[in-house]
């Protein structure tokens, strides 16, 4: 894959985040997610791939666009010029709900791999564990969280005392917290966004040690992209919350229900990945408009390199025709009665 294509991968995000970002803190997380759709499609019609998404809003009589299977990219149009094959994973809003109150680390998520090297991962739970560069190897989804722990605390010269792990605040992790609380370690709960929480786990001014616990598998899949890039580690495992996601799971392809998935099971070969940042994180800037125009914060990486790149980026809508939707896109608005 051209590495050029990763300056692609970003304009495709910021157009996402860009329409997402009008809609901050308006209480509606389906308007924003819709936004940002219909930005991140517009702008896949310049990208020169031939992409097939295989993680997006879903299959196709559910979403009607970036549907599991849509054809993506400008390189369909013009097959004799031989634009290379990619799987595409998307999120054009990862955290909806975040985007709807303005809360953190609502961002907007590509990653990019060859053809057939992403999990075609249904749309079900997936547990997780995910770390950074400094304890791969270190990690282990079969034996307990506080095993885990350990093993972690060992691989970066410290104690477990100093660990911080990132849990979603669910129900269903009263357990995983006991345990984590039980071993000492110190927990951040979130509401929302685990691609952020992985990723947050490779850069230590996050101060962000491990992701555990249950979230979405299609996110699952977007961020062992980025932790391919970043030289971290993950494993996870799918979970089903009935037959229906399990009958759905093998029709994907899946037999083996209680696969530990590695790293590279998630994101082989060459992947690239872009994040544009939606609200203010821990990892990325939110949108800021200005009179005519907007600033984004966005990250890009590429496993092959390993380079990661930081982009701020000021818009001026008015002098680029192709963010012209941007005055189209804006939620009507609310007078005060
Ligand atoms: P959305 O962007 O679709 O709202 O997902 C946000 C999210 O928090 C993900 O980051 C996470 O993987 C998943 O939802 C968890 O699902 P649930 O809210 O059902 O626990």
């Amino acid at each position: 894959m051209d590495r050029n294509l990763a300056m692609e991968l970003i304009r495709v995000t910021e157009a996402a985040a860009l329409a997402a970002g009008r809609w901050m803190g308006r209480g509606d997380r389906k308007g924003a997610d819709q936004a940002a759709v219909d930005a991140m499609r517009r702008a896949f019609d310049s990208v020169q791939v031939r992409g097939t998404v295989v993680i997006g809003e879903g299959e196709r009589d559910e979403a009607p666009m970036l549907y599991i299977g849509e054809q993506v990219g400008a390189g369909w149009a013009h097959p004799e010029r031989q634009a290379p094959r990619v799987d595409i994973a998307v999120d054009p809003l990862e955290g909806t709900n975040l985007c709807a109150t303005g809360a953190p680390d609502a961002i907007s998520v590509i990653a990019m791999a060859e053809d057939g090297k992403f999990l075609n991962a249904p749309d079900t739970y997936m547990e997780k564990i995910a770390v950074g560069p400094d304890a791969r190897g270190a990690i282990d989804l079969r034996r307990s969280p506080s095993w885990n722990l350990s093993a972690v605390a060992e691989a970066k010269r410290c104690s477990v005392e100093d660990l911080t792990v990132i849990i979603l605040d669910r129900d269903r992790h009263q357990e995983l917290i006991a345990e984590v609380r039980k071993a000492g370690a110190r927990i951040r709960l979130i509401s929302d966004g685990d691609v952020s929480a992985a990723i947050a786990t490779t850069k230590a001014s996050t101060g962000i040690h491990v992701l555990m616990g249950i979230g979405g598998a299609p996110e699952g899949v977007l961020a062992a992209a980025a932790i391919r890039c970043v030289g971290g580690d993950m494993q996870a495992r799918l979970r089903y919350r009935n037959d229906e996601e399990r009958r759905r799971a093998e029709r994907m392809g899946i037999r083996d229900h209680d696969r530990i998935y590695k790293l590279e099971d998630l994101a082989e070969g060459q992947v690239m990945f872009a994040a544009t940042g939606v609200t203010d994180g821990s990892f990325l800037r939110g949108v800021r408009f200005f009179g005519g125009g907007a600033t984004t914060h966005s990250v890009v990486m590429r496993s092959k390199s390993g380079t990661i790149r930081f982009i701020e980026a000021e818009h001026h809508f008015d002098r680029k025709p192709d963010y012209e939707w941007m005055t189209w896109v804006r939620p009507a608005p609310q007078r005060a009665s």
